[in-house]
């Protein structure tokens, strides 16, 4: 399959068309940025390796009942997805406070939650992705309520997937961020990537962050980090 005209070039990835109107191919960059865009830079071998964990993590996912947009990877850095229109949400999954939600509710890093929190950001760069609720979402008809209920079924799904599976490779899911997409017939599927962008992983043991965080926050060894996550998962 051919990438025809280029769709949409994002932070982390191109989206390009293909002579088959319900197929797009995904090309991931090795570019990074973080804090809506203030921050960027270079992560060598970031594409390959989100493409490859992300694809593999979707694939478990498939294995288990959750639909995804994933069709067939064509090389390190490319794969071949649905055609979706993107719900305009980030869904944020924490199992432990990390991150904004740290900082925003004054909790130690790494401090347990009682349940598992779901967020919803409003995916505008312009705006800097706030924060919103479901009332939100529904006034400003970003999705519809059957949409947002299967939106956080199948996020609660997948969080428990993750989960069980990283403990067998010694890997502590702390939280992480999904994107929707609706299929023309109407179907909610998951869309975007699984990778160390979009996830905070830990070391169950040691705690060592294995993320995008080392490269948010200056803490080294970021090409080192996303390559283990690649090891751990695939054994390469
Ligand atoms: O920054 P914050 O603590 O809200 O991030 C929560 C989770 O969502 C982290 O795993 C982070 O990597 C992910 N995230 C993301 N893209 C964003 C914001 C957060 O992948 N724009």
């Amino acid at each position: 399959m051919k990438k025809m005209d280029l769709l949409y070039e994002g932070k982390a990835k191109k989206v390009y068309k293909t002579e088959d109107e319900n197929l797009y191919i995904v090309s991931y960059k090795d570019d990074a940025t973080a804090f809506n865009g203030l921050k960027k830079g270079t992560i060598s071998e970031k594409g390959s390796i989100n493409n490859r964990v992300s694809n593999h993590l979707m694939k478990l996912l498939e294995s288990k009942g959750i639909p995804t947009h994933l069709v067939e990877e064509i090389n390190d850095r490319e794969t071949i997805v649905k055609k979706v229109e993107i719900v305009p949400l980030e869904v944020i999954v924490r199992n432990i406070a990390a991150g904004s939600l740290s900082k925003r509710l004054g909790l130690e890093e790494g401090t347990k939650l009682r349940r598992t929190v779901l967020e919803y950001c409003y995916k505008n760069d312009a705006l800097g992705d706030p924060m919103i609720n479901e009332y939100h979402i529904l006034a400003l008809d970003l999705a519809k309520e059957e949409e947002l209920d299967r939106i956080a079924e199948l996020s609660f799904k997948i969080n428990e997937v993750l989960t069980d599976y990283l403990k067998d490779v010694n890997i502590e899911l702390i939280d992480f961020k999904l994107e929707f997409g609706r299929t023309p017939q109407g179907e909610i599927i998951l869309a975007d990537e699984i990778s160390p962008d979009t996830c905070r992983f830990w070391d169950s043991n040691t705690k060592e962050k294995l993320d995008k965080d080392r490269f948010r926050r200056d803490l080294g060894n970021v090409e080192g980090a996303y390559q283990e996550i690649l090891r751990r998962l695939i054994g390469e």
